[in-house]
């Protein structure tokens, strides 16, 4: 449902040098009309990228302060991402959740806030590997649904990730089958816990090992609605085909 969307997050990752070739890249691409695309580099170089990067794609940040800025050493408001251009903001990244330990509260705030300022938001969510084989892969998922819908109130400006924990980064990709579950499900969480509406508005997209080659496979899959993709996305031309695998 929804247009087809496609998110890069490059982390960590990039150098002015190595992102400028990638800015360059990503002008030269040639990419469907019915898909949006959206990157996002480091806090450092999205003034970088706004710059140079041609308009029809837009630019997010990684993570967000949960208020309004002031005396938060290190941190960057919503309101200082929206005034260099930025649209979008990734909250409730796993690395975010796993290895810097934000919480489902926390995170909920942090993207009702952003959604305040006008930010939109990619909101994350995935299990770990020992959750899936304890089956508890929708209990967790369902329960970070849960935070943000404690804090959101309208969906317009959001899209949700569904970012398995042991997919990402690892090589092993969920199958087709295990990603449409997932998706459907949490699809189904939302037509009971907040609206038919926003069920069958909101994009769910999928995130882990997603590449040039099996992006094709996974996008047939009804409930799944792009991707959200690291480690491919910091190469231009494999990136421009998972753009282009909309369906
Ligand atoms: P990989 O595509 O490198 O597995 O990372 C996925 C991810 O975490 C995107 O946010």
């Amino acid at each position: 449902s929804g247009k087809f969307f496609v998110g890069g997050n490059w982390k960590c990752n990039g150098t002015k040098e190595s992102i400028s070739k990638l800015i360059s890249d990503l002008n030269a691409a040639t990419l469907e009309n019915d898909v949006d695309v959206v990157v996002a580099p480091p806090f450092i170089y999205i003034d970088q990228v706004k710059s140079s990067l041609t308009d029809r794609i837009e630019v997010s940040a990684q993570n967000t302060w949960i208020g309004k800025g002031g005396a938060f050493t290190g941190e960057i408001s919503a309101e200082q991402l929206v005034d260099i251009g930025c649209q979008w903001v990734i909250l409730g990244h796993s690395e975010r959740r796993h290895v810097i330990g934000e919480d489902d509260q926390f995170i909920g705030k942090k993207a009702a806030y952003a959604l305040s300022q006008n930010l939109k938001v990619m909101a994350c969510i995935g299990e770990l590997l020992e959750e899936r084989e304890a089956g508890k892969t929708f209990d967790v998922c369902f329960k970070q649904m849960k935070a943000f819908a404690d804090n959101i109130t309208d969906w317009t400006n959001v899209v949700i990730a569904y970012e398995p924990v042991w997919a990402i980064g690892t090589g092993k990709v969920a199958s087709p089958e295990q990603a449409q579950e997932v998706h459907a499900a949490v699809r189904d969480w939302l037509k009971t816990n907040v609206s038919a509406d926003v069920a069958s508005t909101v994009r769910i997209i999928y995130g882990g090992s997603v590449n040039a080659a099996n992006c094709a496979e996974l996008a047939k899959k009804e409930d799944i609605d792009g991707f959200l993709v690291g480690g491919a996305s910091l190469k231009g031309p494999d990136f421009a085909t998972i753009c282009n695998s909309v369906t």
